[in-house]
């Protein structure tokens, strides 16, 4: 070998170090930015701008560190929206009797997907057949359809057969975001109140 082999072969060898250690650390990056490396939270609610029962304007910040337990529905719902607020105040009340400052901690929220009939003075009447602390949220159909996208909440209306009145598909799911507005957990809106008591005890941070 001359010497300017020698000296090519030491740059080729060089260059194949640089492009071993350039793959290294991408293969590491990719492990320290994957799901498994690191748990990752699902992408679900974050800023709403709604209105409250008082027609005043609410956005996230009103609640800030409070532990938000949302429900998405609407007032003509003839069952499982009514059912779910059972379980929702229910299961409060449980837990302010086992631990009152966690019960506290939590701020129920009712979220209409039905901004058209659901108004703050019918949202008022509404919540107070199922606890005391359940603040109904409306708004104009934007803001509502803004937050439900932030929360991946589906919504449709469809006409109820024989009626002039619609119904409102929808997905059917309570929400625990923390005092961030962070999700941390969802549950079945079927649960009874009891058990659904014992998972907040558990997921409350
Ligand atoms: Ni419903």
């Amino acid at each position: 070998m001359g010497k300017s082999q020698k000296t090519a072969f030491a740059l080729a060898a060089a260059g194949l170090l640089v492009i071993l250690a350039l793959l290294v650390a991408d293969i590491m990056r990719r492990e320290a930015t994957s799901p498994a490396a690191a748990p990752s939270r699902p992408d679900i609610g974050g800023a709403f701008s709604l209105v409250d029962m008082n027609g005043q304007n609410v956005t996230q910040a009103q609640y800030a560190g409070k532990n938000l337990l949302i429900y998405f529905g609407f007032t003509y719902c003839p069952d499982v929206c009514p059912m779910a607020l059972m379980h929702m105040g229910g299961a409060l009340n449980i837990l302010a009797e086992s631990a009152p400052q966690r019960a506290a901690s939590v701020q129920p929220l009712f979220i209409t997907v039905d901004p058209e009939r659901d108004t703050p003075e019918a949202l008022a009447e509404y919540m107070i057949n199922f606890h005391p602390r359940l603040v109904g949220l409306t708004g104009s159909p934007e803001q509502i359809r803004d937050t439900l996208a932030v929360y991946r909440v589906y919504a449709s209306k469809v006409m109820d057969e024989g009626a002039s009145d619609y119904l409102m598909d929808h997905s059917s799911i309570i929400y625990l975001m923390d005092g961030e507005n962070r999700y941390l957990a969802h549950f079945d809106h079927n649960l009874p109140a009891q058990e659904l008591a014992a998972l907040l005890q558990q997921k409350l941070p």
